[in-house]
């Protein structure tokens, strides 16, 4: 059977419009349930930072959700260090905060937020730690993660990162549980608050005798510079260092 030409344009733009209206009305449906995973997904980045859940453990929704109501999402001006009262938090849209030109630094960062989202671990009323996010150049990639520090905010509790994209077994070690281990403890500053933290090539040996040193990732030499650079930056004087020090002053932990 022969068709007409305007019979196969015509069917051919009706399976067209009917695919994209069930495209479209699967995005939209999909939308509220995508949102949801990306906050848990975030929530999760956090309390693995902060190791209130073990790498690779197997949390559920509600596990999370409820290790979750003792960390409170904060939003911190860096333009005026100081934290966003609950209203104007509630209004921020990370994916929509205004951006400013980075101080010179050699973490490859370019732009920066002028407000970023912080979590405040609660401790029997208390802030007992403070989960900040990070970002920098690794070798190939740009890695997202946070680090956790103790309510002295000197103290390492932790380090991970949610998206990187370094080579598995080599860079991309950066999210072996056994390395992330090896950050507790550390302390970021030093005596007279400078960033201090770094990691060196082979191993660092314990805390106790290398405090401000973590084990190079073997084979890895410039992601593992990647991190070192992104810390100095972000725990630095641009960073997060003016809004720590105002944290310490106000005896809030
Ligand atoms: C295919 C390939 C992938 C690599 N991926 C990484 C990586 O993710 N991170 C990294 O620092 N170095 C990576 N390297 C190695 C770097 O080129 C460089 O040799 C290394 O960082 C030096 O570290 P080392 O002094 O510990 O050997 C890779 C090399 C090759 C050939």
């Amino acid at each position: 059977m022969q068709y007409s030409m305007k019979y196969i344009f015509g069917f051919a733009a009706a399976v067209c419009f009917v695919c994209s209206i069930l495209i479209s009305t699967a995005n939209v449906g999909l939308r509220e349930r995508q949102e949801a995973n990306k906050l848990l997904d975030k929530q999760k980045s956090v309390l693995q930072a902060a190791w209130l859940i073990e790498p690779g453990e197997r949390v559920s929704r509600e596990g999370i959700e409820q290790i979750f109501e003792n960390v409170r999402a904060r939003v911190l001006d860096l333009t005026t260090n100081t934290l966003l009262d609950d209203d104007a938090a509630a209004a921020f849209d990370p994916e929509r905060a205004p951006e400013a030109a980075a101080p010179q630094n050699k973490a490859g960062i370019r732009f920066m937020p002028e407000q970023v989202e912080i979590y405040e671990v609660i401790e029997d009323g208390q802030v007992a730690m403070l989960v900040l996010p990070i970002v920098g150049q690794g070798l190939w990639s740009t890695m997202h993660g946070f680090i956790a520090l103790d309510a002295d905010t000197r103290t390492i509790r932790g380090l991970t990162y949610y998206d990187q994209a370094e080579t598995p077994g080599l860079g991309g070690e950066v999210d072996n549980p056994r390395w992330k281990r090896l950050w507790q403890g550390r302390l970021a500053y030093d005596d007279d608050w400078n960033v201090a933290i770094e990691i060196v090539k082979g191993a660092a040996g314990p805390p106790e005798e290398a405090p401000h040193q973590v084990d190079g990732l073997s084979g890895a030499t410039l992601t593992s510079r990647g991190v070192s650079e992104m810390l100095q930056f972000w725990l630095g004087e641009n960073g997060y260092a003016p809004f720590l020090k105002s944290f310490r002053e106000s005896g809030r932990a």
